[in-house]
């Protein structure tokens, strides 16, 4: 199978080498997507039962969070073996079967990887804590003494990603404690020490067993973290001015530079996207170098609130970033970590930070789903490539009630509890309003309940009822994603900003895209009249008149 999947992928690129420069990439988190087996769990038979939907949708790629064996401490980002896929999900044969199904369709596939860490029941770790302080199997990672008499403080002061101390101690085989282990985020999720060659080897061989299976790409997880300080300095006041022991370390760009070279040995080069949260735009975009990634995550647009200036502001920071380098920007409204679009949007604070994140914090859903909507309208317009994260393109918002013993994200633990985590935008999709099937995600007969519970309201999120209103989240999403494909200056035409000469400008962010084409946004609260010469092409209010554009609306206008 393997062999066919090469030739198909070979053709389709023939076609079009640089698809990844402009493309729609949709996210897929395989346990909430849809579930063909009944059991409550998203599968990837249920996905493949899905691609008519996503073809209809318009896309170009899914990236798929991490679907290989997993005990899913972190949703499957402490992955156990990256050669076989998590049992829950399907087998190998089922992954392949499934990229084959998608290229036919013109779809191609972005597979996870996390070379930051593994999980504790990954077989090197399983090793090194069975075998002795200074072995080869230890190594791998970082095992270090402890601090202070008899080694019982932390061998460093730093933080978790995830909150707490990134360093659990381990037992001697005597029973006695033993060795620190680092884990930046939980302590199922043992830090690999890359300074190991063999470290270095094993991912170049994983994404060689995933490029050869037909994967068009990979996803880099916390892409700048991987690579220690080897002396293990404490973090310093000021990381702008020293160096921080584990973000963004120099040596890191040799081992993307390796994976690159292996991306491009391929006839159909894969791509690399890089999951790079940097405040530093300089020092994001040097994992943009040619011979380093293609894209990364545009994180900043998605942090900023709802705020005509400073939305300007991010674009404008993002293209000057990545103008210099050649790379083309990324445009991101969520993803599995990230509070929905629809309630951030709806709150007095709009902007996305995870020191933001606590219970009851109010939304307006109706205002958050018409900024939802304009929203998506800008970033669909924007040069470069547009990730849509599963369920905004309908809609829904975060699932804020969650009952406490449903949720499973650590984040929520780790926080203490005082935070509800991620799990509120990774509940299963409902895709019809048959409630006895979890609203269409479960298939088969008697299907169990949904992995995390869905509200009841959900039947009116579902595909089956959007699919029907031509004003739906969904038939916008369709509208913008073949839009950028139909319109000739969406898809290529040079970005300039547009400056209308209307009382409320300041208010208004609008942009053109060649010369017949531009996007408007109205932040303000008065109705803006459209100056003479443009036609409203689509809208993301069903109100707007072809001259007018209501408060929260952005529309898309010919220039004539
Ligand atoms: C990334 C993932 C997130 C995961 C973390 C650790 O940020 O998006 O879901 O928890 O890495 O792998």
């Amino acid at each position: 199978m393997t062999e066919r999947i090469d030739a198909l992928a070979y053709q389709a690129d023939e076609r079009d080498l640089e698809w990844w420069k402009n493309a729609a990439i949709y996210q897929i988190y395989p346990r909430s997507f849809a579930d063909a087996n009944g059991d409550g769990t998203g599968d990837l038979e249920g996905v493949r039962s899905r691609l008519p939907y996503l073809k209809s949708l318009g896309i170009d790629a899914i990236w798929y969070t991490p679907w290989y064996v997993s005990p899913l401490a972190d949703g499957g980002y402490d992955v156990a073996d990256y050669r076989a896929i998590d049992p829950a999900f399907g087998d190998l044969d089922a992954a392949e079967a499934l990229i084959q199904s998608a290229l036919e369709l013109g779809i191609r596939t972005i597979i996870d990887v996390v070379p930051n860490h593994v999980s504790n029941e990954h077989e090197w770790f399983k090793a090194a804590l069975a075998s002795e302080p200074g072995s080869k199997e230890r190594a791998r990672f970082w095992f270090k003494d402890g601090k202070g008499q008899d080694g019982t403080q932390m061998p460093t002061n730093w933080v978790s990603e995830f909150r707490g101390t990134p360093w659990s101690r381990t037992h001697n085989s005597d029973g006695t404690p033993g060795e620190w282990y680092l884990h930046l985020f939980t302590p199922e999720q043992p830090d690999l020490n890359w300074t190991n060659p063999e470290v270095v080897q094993e991912h170049l061989d994983v994404l060689k067993f995933w490029f050869d299976r037909g994967a068009a790409g990979i996803r880099i997880d916390s892409a700048a973290l991987p690579v220690k300080d080897t002396a293990f300095p404490e973090v310093p006041e000021d990381t702008t001015t020293e160096p921080h022991p584990y973000v963004a370390r120099p040596e890191l760009h040799d081992i993307y530079r390796g994976w690159r070279a292996l991306a491009d040995s391929y006839d159909d080069p894969k791509i690399l996207v890089g999951e790079v949260w940097l405040p530093d735009l300089e020092e994001f975009a040097k994992f943009l170098r040619p011979d380093e990634m293609h894209t990364a995550f545009n994180f900043d647009f998605m942090s900023r609130p709802w705020d005509s200036a400073e939305m300007r502001a991010s674009i404008q920071q993002t293209l000057d970033a990545h103008l210099p380098i050649g790379a083309p920007a990324t445009w991101v409204l969520s993803n599995h970590d990230i509070t929905r679009p629809v309630t951030r949007y709806g709150r007095e604070k709009s902007g996305f930070s995870f020191a933001d994140k606590a219970f009851n914090v109010p939304t307006d859903l109706a205002l958050g789903t018409a900024r939802a909507r304009a929203a998506a309208m800008i970033t669909g317009a924007l040069p470069g490539v547009l990730y849509v994260y599963q369920g905004d393109e309908l809609g829904l918002p975060e699932f804020e009630d969650l009952p406490p013993c449903a949720i499973q994200d650590p984040m929520y633990e780790r926080y203490e509890k005082v935070a509800p985590g991620r799990d509120g935008c990774r509940v299963p999709l409902p895709w019809t309003v048959d409630d006895a099937h979890n609203f269409g995600f479960s298939q088969g007969t008697n299907p169990q309940p949904s992995w995390l519970p869905q509200p009841a309201g959900w039947r009116d999120f579902s595909v089956e009822r959007q699919d029907l209103d031509p004003h739906s989240m969904l038939n916008l999403y369709r509208a913008i994603l073949d839009g950028r494909k139909s319109i000739g200056d969406v898809a290529e035409g040079d970005f300039a900003w547009l400056d209308l000469d209307v009382p409320e400008s300041s208010e208004i962010l609008a942009f053109k895209r060649g010369e017949k084409f531009a996007c408007i946004t109205n932040f303000s609260k008065e109705t803006l009249e459209l100056p003479a010469g443009m036609k409203t092409i689509l809208s993301s209010s069903s109100q707007t008149s072809h001259t007018q554009v209501t408060p929260d609306t952005t529309v898309w206008v010919e220039l004539v």
